[in-house]
């Protein structure tokens, strides 16, 4: 980037940043002549189940693997409903799909743009199997009422904390109130091993099942969704410095805020006092006050802010409204399902809170440890309480 105080653009820095920590973690696995499973991965779980104070820590390929096996490992199958949050990535729901159940989309609520409490609960029906929410972009969501409804209707919850590594409720870690959880370390993630996933459980029933999944267990239909060594050794370098990268995050999520707080455009979303947010990107509200949105929002990207829209709902998506069925069959169109969401057609679903956010009025950004002020005070100048 131009130090140049008027620069007309930005090279915003890039996520991950390896150094040498990663380069000996790599060689280490090279000299070991050993890439799959093993010491590494072990030692990784470990280490992640000590972190998060959990009993069980499964080491993946990703954490679509992980939402996969965590249905698999819940016996949820033909028929079950399972109602899901409409805002998040699409694995949250297509892996409902991999099991041949039917997605029940529930909408969000306005505060943390997580799965809706109340309207999870009214959609509870006799063939409801499980729940899976997810805290979007590492801001919890309500994730206490949604765990007392599921354990009021005795209905097992699946935490996508994918965003989320080290964030809290009141001090309890994210990841550690559902009955499963799972965590993705995917490349752009903020523990990023490239591709890897996690899979979180204090039950060890559930546990051993995701074990005997993950890499050829006899006795049910089970999968190679195994961690590599690499992963593993990456991954413990990544979680040395995941609280400290938080905290940088936190720094520049309240910084943005503090100084975009009289922009017309955009007002930037905060985690709620007790929570500590993940920030693994900051979420901005688009004012009605912002004229010329469509166009200046081109102009920034032009810039290089990665400042973006952020994603369509998940009921919109093709996988739940496809042009021609698939070779699986339509779970929802299954003579053995006899719930209410028989032929529905998903886009046509009533889900007013995200429908009104997603993806137009919430934009993303970045704000990665290496994220300086230059990079942000460049922002803040352009769509601050001057412009
Ligand atoms: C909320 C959420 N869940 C699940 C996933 C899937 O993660 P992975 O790429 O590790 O399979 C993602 C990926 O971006 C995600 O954002």
């Amino acid at each position: 980037m131009s130090k140049n105080k008027n620069f007309s653009s930005v090279t915003w820095p890039t996520w991950p940043q390896y150094g040498s920590d990663e380069e000996k973690a790599v060689q280490r696995v090279i000299k070991s002549n050993q890439l799959f499973a093993e010491k590494e991965v072990r030692r990784f779980e470990k280490q992640y189940a000590n972190y998060l104070g959990i009993k069980h820590c499964l080491g993946l390929g990703n954490a679509t693997q992980g939402l996969h096996l965590a249905l698999a490992a819940l016996d949820v199958g033909e028929g079950d409903e399972v109602l899901v949050t409409s805002y998040s990535w699409i694995s949250t729901a297509s892996c409902i799909l991999m099991q041949n159940a039917v997605p029940v989309f529930c909408d969000i609520e306005s505060e943390s743009l997580g799965m809706c409490p109340q309207d999870m609960e009214s959609k509870i029906t006799p063939f409801t199997k499980a729940v899976i929410m997810t805290h979007m972009f590492g801001y919890p969501a309500k994730i206490e009422e949604l765990s007392q409804i599921c354990k009021k209707y005795s209905i097992p919850l699946i935490e996508d904390a994918s965003h989320a590594h080290g964030a809290e409720v009141e001090g309890k870690k994210l990841g550690t109130y559902g009955d499963i959880s799972v965590f993705s370390l995917h490349q752009r993630k903020t523990l990023s091993v490239g591709d890897g996933g996690i899979l979180c459980t204090d039950n060890d029933e559930v546990a051993n099942k995701v074990y005997r999944l993950r890499s050829f267990g006899d006795e049910d239909l089970s999968y190679n969704y195994r961690m590599t060594e690499f992963a593993g050794a990456l991954g413990q370098c990544g979680l040395t410095k995941l609280d400290k990268h938080n905290e940088i995050r936190i720094e520049n999520a309240l910084y943005l805020s503090e100084k975009l707080q009289r922009s017309s455009k955009v007002r930037v979303r905060l985690t709620r006092s007790f929570e500590k947010g993940a920030y693994y990107g900051v979420l901005l509200d688009v004012l009605d006050t912002w004229v010329d949105f469509e166009d200046e929002l081109t102009k920034l990207q032009n810039m290089g802010i990665p400042l973006g829209e952020t994603w369509t709902p998940l009921h919109l998506h093709p996988h739940f409204n496809p042009v021609k069925t698939p070779a699986r069959g339509l779970p929802w169109n299954h003579p053995s399902y006899k719930g209410a969401m028989k032929n529905i057609h998903y886009k046509d679903l009533d889900l007013p809170i995200v429908n009104y956010h997603c993806p137009k009025r919430i934009l993303e950004l970045y704000v990665h440890p290496p994220c300086s002020r230059i990079e942000l005070d460049f922002l803040i100048k352009l769509i601050g309480d001057n412009n």
